[in-house]
């Protein structure tokens, strides 16, 4: 059933100067949330046909592969990542067949096409832990079941708290308890237990025997446990993007795990990659997922979480970029996912937020590595806020009552055309409800429109494949260690403003809420907001990012 990439379809799957081998190095990648991104059968919930059906947008915008959320069956306690079989698809969200027709149709248009993968948990319906909770000898061990402390086993084995509020642990009617990082109907695997690394090579398999390019890795820092499951002793709690040390995250025992996925990956020989969401207390922690013998990425959550401030930016790329080029991997840049608030919104929404937001996509698609796109950032969408509560489906908004209610807001389903909900988001309505003012972002509106976000974001990556200086044209070749391994140097500027070179181009940042004049640094070639210039001197205006031939 494998499919392969045509060869017209190869070329403009693979950016400028990196060879298809290395394609993801400095690629674009799409994340699609299959369920609000396009519903094809009137369900109010969006489908995999729904996706293809849509490829053609983000053929237009130009990026090159696409990550699909999980799509598998499941219960949705936790929006499709507690999957109850690895290898079916939920019937929500279509068949096997649509599937593979996804897949060939983004491969016949030059897409690659990446799929999230599950494996620090599975869902309670999961027949693994069917046959836990049945009693069935020895199922218990491919979890980390453990009894109770205190009078009776009646408190939880340690004092870890779930990511989602609450104690990590639950116990079942015979008095055991089981852990889950995520919600109780999240149970943690026991990746000591051969059948797990034995089942999850065989998942993998079967994905990409199917044609997809790649995985998406769920939580990929958290599948190895400190032994003996030791106490925090102030029951911190783990937070989806954390940087502290923890006994149940970023483990040294998981690389074991990611080097065998690699080999398995390579043993495909034609580009499969593994992209680990993986949250690591620093930045070189963090390199050590995407060593030569281990995965290809790792998100950046370091750029994501960056204020948006001069010394603070620049730290973080800086950083970045050192710690990925020590051991010889991409670096990948990421504004906005599932997950988190919307950067228009956590740049401090309106206007200021969007001129931002627009500025920060500029300054992230002129860097060298790799970019994540979260579908609707590409429209400026901002984060909705006024969700009824009834609505929402976050676990972490129902397990905190009410005060971490920070993932639906992103979630709400893209609106591709018309003048009111849905939008053109599928024939019947929309799982969540769309803002009654959103007629002005739909894809439609903003087509054709030379200020609107969208075709911002058609132009730079236009520009990216077609500016030498730009993608990584290096990437591949460097070598370990070395300092500048993507001719990128910053340049002194005035206060405020960030300024650096790549091979025959320039990048402005203005992170100023004012003008700020220059000398110009070249010709302007894309700005976030108009530049005006007399060719000597230019005035960069407030909250701007521009591109610069030179
Ligand atoms: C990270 C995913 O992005 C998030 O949506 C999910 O809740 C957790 N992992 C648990 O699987």
């Amino acid at each position: 059933m494998t499919h392969e990439l045509t060869a017209t379809s190869l070329a403009s799957a693979s950016s400028n100067a990196t060879g298809n081998g290395g394609w993801w190095r400095d690629a674009v990648i799409y994340q699609v949330y299959v369920r609000s991104f396009a519903d094809s059968d009137g369900d109010g919930v969006g489908d995999l046909r729904g996706v293809r059906e849509r490829l053609p947008h983000l053929a237009r915008l130009g990026v090159d592969a696409v990550w699909l959320t999980p799509f598998y069956v499941s219960p949705q306690a936790d929006g499709g990542y507690d999957v109850a079989d690895y290898r079916a698809v939920d019937p929500l969200f279509g068949t096997l067949a649509d599937t593979d027709d996804l897949v060939r149709a983004a491969h016949a248009i030059g897409l690659r096409v990446i799929v999230d993968v599950v494996p620090n948990h599975t869902s309670e319906r999961h027949p693994w832990f069917r046959a836990a909770l049945a009693g069935e000898p020895g199922a218990r061990e491919r979890y980390l079941f453990r009894p109770g402390r205190g009078a009776d086993g009646a408190e939880p084995p340690n004092d870890w708290e779930s990511v989602f509020g609450g104690p990590a642990w639950s116990r079942v009617p015979d008095g055991d308890w089981y852990l889950h990082l995520f919600a109780p109907e999240q149970p943690d695997l026991d990746w000591e237990h051969p059948e797990v690394a034995e089942e999850f090579a065989s998942v993998l398999r079967f994905w990409l025997d199917l044609g997809v390019d790649g995985f998406r890795v769920d939580v990929a820092h958290g599948m190895v446990k400190a032994p003996g499951l030791p106490d925090i002793g102030r029951g911190a709690q783990a937070t989806l993007i954390g940087t502290e040390p923890l006994p149940f995250f970023d483990q040294d025992g998981v690389h074991e795990i990611h080097r065998s996925w690699r080999r398995l990956l390579d043993s495909y020989g034609d580009g499969r990659i593994g992209v680990a969401e993986a949250w690591a207390p620093t930045s070189e922690r963090l390199a050590l997922y995407v060593r030569p013998d281990e995965l290809h990425q790792a998100f950046n959550f370091r750029f994501l979480t960056c204020p948006w401030d001069p010394e603070a930016m620049r730290t973080v790329i800086d950083e970045s970029l050192a710690a990925t080029a020590s051991v010889g991997a991409p670096t990948t840049w990421v504004l906005s996912n599932h997950d988190v608030v919307r950067h228009v919104t956590r740049y401090g929404g309106g206007a200021r937020g969007l001129a931002r937001a627009r500025a920060a996509a500029l300054l992230m698609l002129a860097l060298p590595g790799s970019a994540y796109v979260y579908q609707g950032e590409e429209l400026g969408l901002p984060e909705v806020a006024d969700l009824p509560d009834e609505l929402r489906r976050d676990p972490a908004f129902h397990r905190s009552a009410g005060q971490d209610g920070l993932r639906d807001g992103c979630r709400v389903p893209i609106p591709w055309a018309g003048g009111g909900a849905p939008y053109g988001f599928g024939p019947g309505g929309s799982w969540l409800p769309q803002p009654a003012d959103w007629a002005g972002l739909t894809v439609q509106t903003q087509t054709g429109d030379p200020h609107s976000t969208l075709e911002l974001y058609r132009a730079a990556l236009e520009l990216r494949r077609a500016l030498p200086g730009l993608g990584a044209p290096e990437a591949g070749r460097e070598l370990p260690g070395k300092r500048d391994p993507y001719g990128m140097r910053w340049l002194p500027a005035p206060e405020g403003v960030l300024l650096f070179t790549r091979p025959g181009f320039a990048c402005t940042v203005n992170t100023r809420g004012a003008v700020v004049e220059l000398p110009s640094p070249g010709r302007p070639v894309l700005s976030s907001s108009p530049v005006a210039t007399d060719g000597r001197t230019v005035r960069l205006p407030a909250d701007s990012c521009t591109w610069w031939a030179i």
